[in-house]
């Protein structure tokens, strides 16, 4: 049994329909609250689905103000931004409401607003200094798994993304309200959807911190995941299938938060940071040929995955890694999202400058099953191409 610590968020509300209390959960939580910013990005503002969780708050007798000026993999601008509002605005209590995006901003307007440490003296490992606003967070992918990871993102200079992870990060209250994510398109649905199955995946096998609880919750959200993703896509208005999906993008987010992620999101961050290409996206591009590249090292984990994803798997297991490559392979297939890089806009001509980009993410690349070199990233680039 390896030695290892465990953190997560310690509430957490899975019920369809929960937003539009969240007025009651904040004087629960949080009595002494008295001004909320709600974070989240023009797109999720404009679906309307906000305006009832604002209606709560308003109703449990908090001033409420909104920052929507979140964009994908967020630049440093608009974190900055963010906290000035929020000082500004005078707020006591923040709220991630949105996608990855939102939720990773929420967290550090939550750190920073009432600090005088610096943003670019955060990135890395362990490094943000003193404590945070109380914090709330509610997906609206199923995801990232943000709302219980210690882990924000951000987008430094034109392509490069770097994270702060550090526990002051890890939200006070999590809520999984399916109603939120009805909307989601089918595509955005599938690449987030992946996104998280590919947590579950690189944190069941990472190589220095793999733990029998995160075994657990990758286990069980690659059950939740695999069996719903499809019909997500397909009647995205099946709240029960939703709830699924959020609960499982949750409980793979717990597992890599304590295991963490790999190769295969060291070399999806260059697709997104040079390409734009969404996050999900990026990740489900490259995890085939990933799988592939690990089988040596990795195959008796992914043969025990394999049982989950593509129930019925049997054989070597060679056999059953195989099966499990061709399960996701085919979940992307069936979903219609692009499979190859060169569909994203990626030409051969680019595959130097991201393989020396996948280089820089030591961070994820320490935890892979076998190690990569720039020519074995180079290499799984061009098998993606
Ligand atoms: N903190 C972590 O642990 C962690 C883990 C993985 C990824 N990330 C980061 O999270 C970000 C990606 O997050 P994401 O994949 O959730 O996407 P996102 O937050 O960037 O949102 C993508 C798009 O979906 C739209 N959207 C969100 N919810 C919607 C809904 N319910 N209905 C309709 N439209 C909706 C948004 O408006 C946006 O246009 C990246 O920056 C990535 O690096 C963070
Ligand atoms: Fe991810």
């Amino acid at each position: 049994m390896p030695s290892f610590g465990f953190s997560t968020v310690p509430h957490i509300v899975s019920e369809s329909g929960v937003s539009r209390k969240i007025g009651a959960l904040i004087t629960q939580h949080f009595p002494d609250a008295r001004h909320a910013l709600l974070v989240t990005d023009a797109g999720f503002l404009k679906t309307g689905l906000v305006e009832a969780p604002i209606a709560s708050i308003k109703a449990a007798g908090l001033q409420v103000s909104v920052f929507s000026d979140v964009v994908a993999d967020p630049p440093e601008a608009v974190v900055l931004k963010a906290v000035e509002d929020a000082r500004r605005a005078g707020t006591d209590l923040v709220i991630g409401f949105g996608g990855g995006s939102s939720m990773d901003v929420a967290k550090l307007i939550a750190v920073l607003s009432g600090s005088d440490q610096d943003l670019k003296s955060m990135y890395g490992v362990g490094n943000v200094k003193g404590g945070r606003l109380p914090l709330i967070q509610v997906p609206t992918t199923a995801g990232t798994g943000s709302e219980v990871t210690p882990i924000s993102i951000v987008t430094t200079g034109a392509t490069t993304k770097m994270g702060v992870v550090s526990p002051q990060l890890y939200a006070d209250v999590a809520v999984l309200d399916a109603e939120l994510t009805i909307g989601l398109p089918p595509k955005v649905t599938a690449a987030t959807g992946i996104d998280a199955m590919v947590h579950a995946i690189e944190a069941y096998t990472t190589k220095l911190k793999k733990n029998p609880l995160s075994d657990m919750l990758a286990a069980k959200a690659l059950e939740l995941l695999s069996s719903n993703i499809l019909a997500a896509c397909e009647d995205g208005k099946n709240l029960a299938v939703r709830q699924a999906m959020l609960l499982g993008a949750m409980l793979a987010g717990q597992s890599f938060a304590n295991a963490p992620c790999a190769a295969v999101h060291a070399l999806a961050y260059p697709i997104g940071g040079i390409f734009h290409v969404p996050h999900g996206l990026s990740n489900s591009l490259v995890l085939p040929h990933v799988l592939r590249f690990n089988a040596p090292a990795a195959a008796g984990m992914y043969a025990e995955l394999a049982e989950i994803v593509a129930p019925g798997a049997t054989g070597s297991v060679e056999a059953r890694t195989q099966a499990l490559i061709n399960r996701m392979d085919e979940i992307a297939r069936r979903t219609g999202i692009e499979t190859q890089l060169r569909q994203v806009g990626v030409q051969e001509s680019d595959l130097d400058r991201m393989a020396d980009d996948a280089m820089l993410q030591t961070r994820l690349l320490t935890n892979n099953p076998r190690e990569v070199t720039r020519e074995d990233a180079r290499a799984i680039y061009a098998a993606a191409l």
